[in-house]
C-alpha cells in the first residue's frame, strides 16, 4: 500500500476533464443541465468537470452502497440517499468516477429514468470496461483504464487517499 503508482498525473486529468467540459457544453448547447454526482467518489469530477461547462448546471447528489469487502463488488445496490430535487423533464448527466462491472449504474439508470428526466446521459472518468458484467455504457468517458485498482482524485481504498491529486495504482 505504500508505494502508489501514478496512472494520470493532475495536468492530463485536468486536460481530459476540461475537453469533456466542452464537449458537453457543445451537446446542450445553451440548455440547462443538472449534474448528479455518486456520492463520494465523484464529488472532485463533479467539482471540477462543472467549472468547465459553459452552461447552467445544477448539482445535486445520490448515494449508494454495494455490499462486499472495497476492492470487490458483490453485485448487490442498495439506495442511500436519493436526489433532492425534480428530475423530470430536465437534462440530466449522471456524474460517476468509475464505471467498472457496470451494476451501479444499471441501478442508477434505472433510479433516475423513474424520475422521467428529459435527457439521461453518463459521465465517467474512468471506464474498465474488461469487467463490465452490464450492458451499459457511458455518454463521456475521461480515460478507459486496464483492470487495476486505483485511488486519487476522489476515489478511495477504505476511504483513504480520495485527496490525492493525481490518479494512482493500488499495487
Ligand atoms: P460497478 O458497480 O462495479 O461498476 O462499481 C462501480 C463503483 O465501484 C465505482 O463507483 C467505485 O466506487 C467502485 N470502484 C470500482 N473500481 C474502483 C477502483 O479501482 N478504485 C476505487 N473504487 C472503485
Ligand atoms: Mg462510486
Amino acid at each position: 500500500m505504500e508505494k502508489l503508482k501514478v496512472l494520470f498525473t493532475r495536468e492530463q486529468i485536468a486536460a481530459r476533464v476540461a475537453e469533456l467540459g466542452e464537449q458537453i457544453t457543445n451537446d446542450f448547447a445553451g440548455e440547462p443541465v443538472v449534474l448528479i454526482g455518486v456520492l463520494k467518489g465523484a464529488a472532485i469530477f463533479l467539482g471540477d468537470l462543472s467549472r468547465q461547462l459553459d452552461l447552467d448546471a445544477t448539482f445535486d447528489f445520490i448515494a449508494v452502497s454495494s455490499y462486499g469487502n472495497q476492492k470487490q463488488n458483490s453485485g448487490e445496490v442498495k439506495l442511500l440517499k436519493d436526489v433532492d430535487l425534480s428530475m423530470e423533464g430536465k437534462n440530466v448527466i449522471l456524474v460517476e468516477d468509475i464505471l467498472d462491472t457496470g451494476l451501479t449504474l444499471s441501478y442508477l439508470k434505472q433510479v433516475i429514468l423513474a424520475h422521467h428526466p428529459r435527457e439521461f446521459r453518463i459521465a465517467a472518468l474512468l471506464d474498465k470496461r474488461s469487467r463490465r458484467q452490464m450492458a451499459i455504457q457511458a455518454d463521456y468517458v475521461g480515460f478507459v483504464i486496464p483492470d487495476e485498482f486505483v485511488v486519487g482524485y476522489g476515489m478511495d481504498y477504505a476511504e483513504r487517499y480520495r485527496n490525492l491529486a493525481d490518479i494512482c495504482v493500488v499495487p
